[in-house]
């Protein structure tokens, strides 16, 4: 099943409501918290969060690009968040941060860097229910999608059909109808995509547009 995550970045920050309803056929909204430490870039915190879940019609996919994780993830999980991302890179201890989430209540997901090593992580993968490879250096949208990611894609793929877990496969970044089926071949089943959906004149028709190529079918 392919899942297609509009990212917020790319909306009108002063018209989110307005923007997050011009994606209704979404599958989750993409939001990306950046704390202007982890990435050089400074987006939305805790509060913005928990006021987008009121005003939005479907889950929330939160990708947070911070560092001490150990003590914010669990809050954006306490707030409501469907699904809660942090970075590998943020944390020494992934899996109890990933049992803390799901204890929450929320889908626990892991973030990969586009230089970072999956091996470390491969065999705890029944204890995520997201990996998340980005396909460019996290802290800006409007990035090109970078290749030299698939090799990780294709490696997370085979450690979850190995696994038989029901991991889902993200990737993130520089995601168009064309790179999209890209990643697709490589492996991944879940794609956000940001400047693709919102500089689009109909957000929801470029949504479904963007689940065709990943799906091979006409919308
Ligand atoms: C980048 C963010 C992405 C970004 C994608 O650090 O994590 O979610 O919004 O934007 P596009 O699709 O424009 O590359
Ligand atoms: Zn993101």
């Amino acid at each position: 099943m392919v899942r297609i995550n509009p990212s917020i970045l790319a909306a009108d920050f002063a018209n989110l409501e307005r923007d997050i309803a011009r994606i209704s056929t979404a599958d989750f909204v993409h939001v990306d918290v950046m704390d202007n430490h982890f990435v050089p870039n400074l987006t939305f915190g805790l509060q913005m969060v928990q006021r987008l879940q009121e005003v939005s019609a479907r889950p929330l996919d939160v990708h947070l690009m911070i560092d001490d994780v150990d003590r914010w993830a669990p809050e954006y999980a306490r707030s409501g968040a469907s699904s809660v991302t942090f970075h590998a890179e943020a944390t020494e201890q992934p899996v109890e941060l990933a049992r803390a989430l799901r204890a929450l209540g929320a889908r626990a997901g892991i973030a990969l860097k586009p230089g970072t090593d999956p091996e470390p992580y491969l065999a705890h993968l029944h204890e995520f229910d997201q990996v998340l490879v980005m396909t460019v250096e996290p802290g800006f949208g409007g990035q090109g999608f970078m290749h030299s990611t698939m090799p990780t894609v294709t490696r997370v793929r085979e450690a979850i059909t190995a696994g038989a877990t029901d991991v889902w496969l993200q990737v993130d970044g520089g995601i168009d109808l064309h790179s999209i089926t890209v990643a697709r071949d490589a492996g991944a089943d879940t794609f956000v995509a940001g400047s693709a959906v919102f500089r689009a004149d109909d957000p929801t028709a470029q949504v479904e547009l963007l689940r065709a190529a990943a799906t091979g079918h006409r919308p």
